[in-house]
């Protein structure tokens, strides 16, 4: 039997390249070898204010964008978080099994907080629901960016906790494990290659957006920071800015960094973001095109509903199991 992958993006703005690198582009590679489950995470995405409107648009733009990029719904399972009520019902279950000092060291709560003028509850109890995404569907591998991997550590350390508590010698849950890419787990904003890119970057050229046109590609690529050597090589510490692009040109071409250092030795920097921006282009304007047609049709709206329906028949044997075991039953 095949291994089970799971994975979500949050609808909250449009996924970047960096998303795509770290995160995306892994669920599309691994759906011939693994039995891969992929959610829009839009629960997540409430932990912090957002406009309803556009939180339905981001949410259906998001599937339409799995579907774009490649991931098959006869491969693949594919669904959007809200329509599956498990995953908050197993997320009070998590909550009640983790502990407030858990939640209050996550880095990621700490970075998000710091920036919002309230805290919703939510974001502090948002590792739980993402724990109980995970287990909901026996979970083996987790496909990530390396500002995950707390999170995944927290929901190892709740698996071990809950099938040690209440399984009587017996596994409950599943024990997943991240699958974080070696290079381009952590992709950095082209405008200070010394932070993480997001996209909730105000400072919209510090990324590139998987929807950004072509020509907005090339000129953001054009303005990346380097450095002033002019010296394509591969030194994450001193010459941070074209260590990410050497990177990101990896990721879109297939081609090691040692390889690309090779074929642009000698070459300037414009030359090698020209080229850079081409590869970039060449990967994302059918997957745009694609997005575009899908985006209000009725296909889109049945591989949704068949994928809450596939969905919502694992999580709830797993919801079930999880009741059994802490006496949440008659
Ligand atoms: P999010 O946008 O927070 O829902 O993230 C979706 C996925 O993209 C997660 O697996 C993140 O770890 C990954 N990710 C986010 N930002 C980056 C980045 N700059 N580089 C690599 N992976 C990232
Ligand atoms: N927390 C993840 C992020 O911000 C999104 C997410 C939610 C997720 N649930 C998940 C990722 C389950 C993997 C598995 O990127």
């Amino acid at each position: 039997m095949k291994k089970k992958i799971f994975s979500g993006v949050q609808p909250s703005g449009i996924p970047t390249i960096g998303n795509y690198i770290g995160a995306m582009k892994q669920f599309v590679q691994r759906q011939d070898d693994y039995d891969c489950t992929y959610c829009i995470v839009n629960q997540h995405a409430i932990t912090v204010p957002q406009d309803p409107k556009t939180l339905t648009e981001r949410t259906r733009g998001l599937a339409a964008l799995y579907l774009a990029m490649g991931i098959d719904p006869k491969k693949s399972t594919i669904f959007i978080q809200s329509e599956v009520p498990a995953h908050a019902q197993a997320a009070w279950i998590v909550q009640c099994n983790t502990y407030l000092g858990e939640l209050e060291r996550m880095t990621q709560f700490k970075d998000k907080s710091a920036k919002q003028e309230t805290v919703s509850a939510g974001l502090l109890t948002y590792p739980p629901l993402m724990v109980a995404d995970i287990v909901l569907y026996n979970t083996e591998f987790v496909p990530v960016g390396e500002d995950q991997k707390q999170h995944l550590e927290l929901t190892r350390d709740f698996v071990q906790r809950f099938n040690n508590k209440y399984g009587n010698g017996k596994a409950i849950l599943t024990m997943p494990e991240p699958m974080i890419p070696e290079d381009g787990g952590r992709i950095m904003s082209i405008q200070d290659p010394t932070s993480k890119m997001s996209k909730s970057d105000t400072n919209t050229k510090s990324f590139i957006s998987l929807l950004d046109e072509p020509k907005a590609i090339r000129k953001k690529i054009k303005s990346a920071v380097t450095d002033s050597s002019g010296v394509i090589e591969y030194d994450k510490e001193n010459k941070p800015g074209i260590s990410n692009l050497l990177t990101i040109f990896s990721a879109f071409t297939g081609k090691t960094i040692p390889a690309l250092v090779e074929e642009f030795a000698g070459s300037g920097y414009g030359n090698f973001k020209e080229k850079l921006a081409d590869a970039i282009v060449a990967e994302l304007e059918p997957m745009q095109n694609r997005y575009y047609e899908l985006l209000n049709s009725k296909e889109l709206d049945d591989i949704l509903d068949e994928g809450a329906k596939k969905a919502n028949a694992v999580a709830s044997e797993t919801l079930k199991r999880m009741e059994n075991a802490i006496g949440l039953h008659r």
